[in-house]
């Protein structure tokens, strides 16, 4: 499924930027391919418009903020957060300005990030409960650019059977190849996802989970939200929560902003912030390297067809079938890349 050629997924929010950010000014950002610039509003609020000022199509994210407007940084053409024209340096000040806009979007602040939707919402942003309760507190992991699809990296977060392989030198233990089972209820947003899973436990994750034990059970009750953000709950015996939030914000085909929070029920003198983002970085830098080699059109429909699977691929499977659905539901096809086309065609 390229993304960008699928113009459902315009219809759901995307984790873009720390709202921190924008107090540098503007700053771009590239949205399942749609250069969008995000800058805060009078009231401080973000806003977000297309990258492109309709006077000679500068980059808007080139210029600079003037009392909750942006400033084209080529001629000084100003916008408002809607978009609007209001201001054109060069013309006498009695003269009006033409009825012109830049295109805005939707913005909203959840998580301590913006979020931008580009059509009208089909859902709210997933809710993290934790984010309001005082049991927890919330660590900004990650911001990276992967060069991945979405889907890849929301399928593998459900894929009991690459631990053993993929983090062997962290969690992982090459001798247990066979993946537990996962418990599994659609819901309206996606679906959740429920497992007991056994990980070795290195001397730092010990720190980790609250135990000394060699092995740990995590009990993991897992979440995928349409289309690419997913949560992944991890309790310990000890009683602490491990409670990762991903999204994959697709930036264009093949590639995607990962966002990870990380909420924990214990404090800071229990498992610093710095430790906890070490010990997962070591992790996600192990599925990143993998993910980026594979093919980063992860295709949903002609997927189930060129690709191979085993029975614990159905989380992957199912999310395939309900990205095909929505499709699907608003009179889309999914658009593939010619190769896979090809290739399809050369094996029947
Ligand atoms: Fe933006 Fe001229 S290109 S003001
Ligand atoms: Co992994």
């Amino acid at each position: 499924m390229l993304v960008t050629k699928q113009p459902v997924l315009r219809r759901f929010w995307y984790a873009i930027m720390r709202i921190e950010q924008l107090d540098n000014g503007p700053q771009p950002f590239t949205l399942l391919g749609e250069p969008i610039v995000l800058f805060l509003d009078a009231k401080g609020e973000p806003a977000a418009l297309e990258d492109r000022c309709c006077h000679r199509t500068a980059k808007l994210s080139k210029g600079w903020c003037r009392n909750g407007n942006i400033v084209c940084g080529y001629h000084g053409w100003e916008y408002d957060r809607d978009g609007k024209l209001v201001m054109i340096p060069q013309f006498p000040f009695e003269q009006p300005i033409p009825d012109a806009r830049a295109r805005a979007f939707r913005t909203k602040t959840r998580y301590g990030y913006v979020w931008v939707a580009l059509d009208e919402p089909l859902r709210d942003i997933p809710d993290i409960p934790e984010d309001s309760d005082p049991a927890y507190r919330r660590i900004f992991q990650f911001y990276d650019t992967w060069n991945t699809a979405a889907l890849r990296l929301m399928e593998n977060s459900f894929d009991n059977a690459h631990f053993a392989f993929v983090h062997k030198n962290t969690f992982g233990d090459i001798d247990q190849p066979r993946p537990e089972k996962y418990e599994i209820v659609e819901t309206d947003y996606g679906f959740e996802a429920e497992t007991l899973v056994t990980v070795k436990n290195p001397p730092m994750a010990a720190k980790i989970s609250g135990t000394t034990e060699p092995y740990t059970k995590r009990h993991m009750r897992n979440k995928w939200f349409m289309p690419f953000c997913r949560r992944l709950d991890m309790e310990y015996p000890s009683g602490i929560r491990h409670i990762i939030f991903n999204c994959a914000t697709p930036i264009a085909d093949g590639k995607i902003q990962v966002v990870q929070l990380l909420f924990r029920n214990d404090t800071e003198a229990d498992c610093s912030a710095q430790e906890l983002i070490d010990w997962d970085a070591a992790i996600i830098a192990e599925d990143r390297d993998i993910l980026e080699s594979t093919d980063p059109d992860a295709i949903v429909d002609m997927g189930r067809k060129i690709e191979k699977h085993m029975p614990s691929d159905r989380p992957g499977m199912l999310m395939r079938k309900r990205l095909l659905d929505l499709l699907h539901e608003h009179d889309e096809e999914e658009v593939p890349k010619m190769q896979d086309t090809m290739s399809l065609t050369a094996q029947n």
